[in-house]
């Protein structure tokens, strides 16, 4: 049976402030299914609630309703079948490159599984990271630092891996690079892939499947599926009609927020 399927039921969050009996929706029924294997994209202005989706599907966050149902089974905390990327990579500065992709497997006594270091120097030389095993991260760059942690979360091989905006801080070139990278390793691990970004054109060249949410509170307003066949080229006319469909949806969402606003 394939695995990584991620049901998303209904779920509103809503958050307290305490000190002035203040809430904030931040989720508001969210309802999205998500089938093993498949590679989704989440786009949506900032602070419509896109972390807070991802960690309430990580298990970090509870939902104030609904539900998250993975492979069958409702998400009640943290599990090692979901990896998580943040932008921030966070190595342990401490660890070598090696040893920061060797955490995990070390943790849960796996070490010693063949299969496990044969997976991790895989990947290692998926991402042309492989003379880098002695690195200490302080003699990274950000985008190599980012495809080692890409490689450490893999490592741990989740079901799925939900990716919280992993590309965000470096620069264009960099980052169109290791967006080459993801895909190499998506297909040949094939796990469920959830990635957050603010950048619609990422969106449109990693993905089977758009989704676009409102701005705060946070609701699907379009379930896109990008039918292109992949490597995609950025300039061909049908990129470009995905493109300007996205970005007309997420302006028509932000005019409305504005109305709103004003009454
Ligand atoms: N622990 C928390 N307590 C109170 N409010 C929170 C908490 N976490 C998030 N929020 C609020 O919920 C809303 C959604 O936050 P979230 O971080 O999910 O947005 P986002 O879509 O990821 O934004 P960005 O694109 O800037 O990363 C924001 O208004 C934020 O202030
Ligand atoms: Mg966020």
């Amino acid at each position: 049976m394939a695995v990584g399927k991620i049901e998303i039921k209904d779920v509103s969050k809503i958050f307290r402030r305490s000190e002035e009996e203040q809430t904030l929706t931040a989720l508001d029924h969210i309802n999205l299914s998500i089938e093993p294997g498949e590679f989704v994209s989440i786009v949506g202005a900032s602070g419509c609630g896109k972390s807070t989706m991802l960690r309430i599907i990580a298990g970090l966050e509870k939902p104030t309703l609904g539900e998250v149902i993975f492979d069958g089974e409702t998400v009640t905390g943290t599990s090692e079948k979901r990896g998580l990327v943040f932008q921030n990579h966070a190595l342990f500065p401490w660890l070598t490159v090696w040893d920061n992709i060797l955490f995990g497997p070390k943790s849960t006594g796996k070490i010693k599984d063949k299969e496990k270091i044969a997976l991790a120097e895989k990947l290692l030389k998926q991402v042309g990271l492989e003379k880098f095993k002695k690195t200490y991260p302080n003699q990274l760059s950000g985008g190599m630092s980012q495809r080692v942690a890409l490689v450490r979360a893999l490592t741990n091989e989740p079901d799925a891996l939900l990716l919280d905006e992993p590309l965000g801080a470096l620069d264009a070139f960099t980052r169109m690079s290791i967006q080459d990278a993801l895909i190499d390793l998506w297909k040949s691990e094939e796990n469920t892939m959830v990635l957050i970004t603010h950048d619609v054109d990422e969106a449109i060249y990693l993905s089977q499947r758009v989704i676009v949410m409102s701005p705060r509170p946070g609701r699907v307003i379009e379930d896109l599926k990008i039918d292109l066949p992949y490597p995609r080229n950025r300039s061909d006319k049908n990129f470009t009609y995905y493109r300007n469909h996205i970005l007309e949806k997420l302006d028509f969402a932000h005019q409305e927020e504005n109305i709103e606003y004003m009454i």
